[in-house]
């Protein structure tokens, strides 16, 4: 996942203290599996067409796991699912983490963020929302949401949550349908006056994200680099990657963070809705769930557990010899699973025997 910045704000900040801090600092919370759009490459299954049974955190649990993280000193949660909109607890879920003095974000896909409710979120304690832009062309963004008139609905709840003062992040999960236009989408977000637009590759995962696997992007690297090349070109300020291969073959003068993965450095953590923790959203097999496993502090806790599955994880031996293996630590747990080698099919090594490349080697990372 990469993100391009416009104008200063505290992410840089962000990612350095989640650095420094080097263990738990955000979450992300399925609050709910249910979901109004029908997306392709749903890595949480949760289209609304699917017969998965419908089911919520309730309230007493959410508050119960807000408080758990807190005193844990985690500082921000995503709310995210299925649709965070349409958890009946909203107003109360955003309002109980900002009594606890979280940043509160949120998945959303915005077909029910009318004004009102977007102005409700936001005196509740909402500061950001992060919305898919799919396509410039309506009928195709649509289709990859799986239902009809979701581009409209996108686009007004983006003005919507823009002119009550919530930060809006524009979101694009790269396909083979969307790649060639990728540049186009990120103007057409900045036209909407958006200051950040986030992009991250089709991931494999299991139900729907892997039966329509075979729309996967063709070269994500490469679609990166075509946008460094328009931040470049149009005043951006800051890009956030979590792409274990990205910039590390490409120089650009822009002020880069680079977190190969914000999952295997423990500093993020995902919630189903039932409590099932997950090491990455992609990765839906439970290292432990939060209700009925956790045996002291969640951070030392989940240190222990993130560890035991990592040490589990495969990976391919060539990759610890690889000169790239302190910046990107084998690339991606999820492709890498998903890829016969066991290593990340993204892997810059592996593409660049082709061609010739140039590392750069002044990108800070995480020593594990
Ligand atoms: C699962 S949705 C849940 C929140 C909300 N319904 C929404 O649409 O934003 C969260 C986000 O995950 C991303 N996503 C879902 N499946 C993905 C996949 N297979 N690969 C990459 N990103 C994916 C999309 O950007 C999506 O908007």
């Amino acid at each position: 996942m990469v993100t391009f910045d416009w104008e200063e704000n505290d992410a840089k900040e962000k990612v350095k203290h989640f650095r420094r801090k080097g263990s738990a600092a955000w979450a992300v919370i399925e609050v709910t599996n249910n979901c109004n759009l029908n997306c392709r490459w749903c890595y949480a299954n949760s289209g609304y067409k699917s017969k998965i049974m419908r089911e919520h955190m309730s309230l007493n649990e959410l508050k119960k796991l807000v408080r758990i993280l807190k005193d844990s000193g985690l500082k921000q949660i995503t709310y995210s699912g299925g649709e965070p909109t349409m958890y009946p607890r909203i107003r109360e879920a955003v309002k109980i983490a900002k009594d606890y003095d979280f940043v509160v974000h949120m998945n959303t896909n915005g077909f029910a963020l009318t004004r009102s409710f977007a102005r409700e979120l936001k005196s509740l304690g909402l500061s950001q929302i992060q919305t898919n832009i799919d396509s410039v062309n309506p009928r195709k963004h649509d289709y990859l949401r799986g239902r009809k008139g979701s581009f409209s609905r996108a686009v007004s709840a983006l003005k919507n949550a823009r002119e009550v003062g919530i930060t809006c992040v524009s979101q694009t999960v790269l396909t083979n349908k969307n790649e060639k236009e990728i540049v186009s989408i990120f103007e057409f977000a900045r036209g909407l006056g958006l200051q950040r637009c986030r992009v991250w590759d089709m991931m494999p995962s299991s139900g729907c994200a892997l039966e329509n696997f075979d729309i996967r992007p063709t070269n994500y690297i490469e679609s990166l680099k075509e946008l460094t090349r328009f931040a470049e070109r149009t005043g951006g300020k800051h890009i956030e990657s979590g792409e274990p291969f990205f910039p590390l073959n490409y120089k650009t003068g822009l002020d880069v963070s680079h977190v190969p993965c914000v999952a295997s450095h423990g500093v993020l953590v995902n919630f189903a809705y039932n409590g099932d923790v997950y090491y990455c959203v992609t990765q839906r097999k439970p290292m432990f769930n939060v209700f009925k496993d956790l045996d002291g502090r969640f951070d030392e806790f989940y240190k222990i557990k993130l560890r035991e599955f990592l040490e589990s994880a495969e990976l391919n031996s060539e990759c610890r010899d690889c000169e790239l293996f302190e910046k990107c630590k084998g690339g991606c747990y999820t492709r890498r699973s998903y890829s016969v080698d066991k290593t990340d099919y993204w892997c810059i090594s592996k593409i660049s025997n082709r061609q010739s490349r140039v590392v750069s080697r002044d990108i800070p990372c995480f020593s594990v």
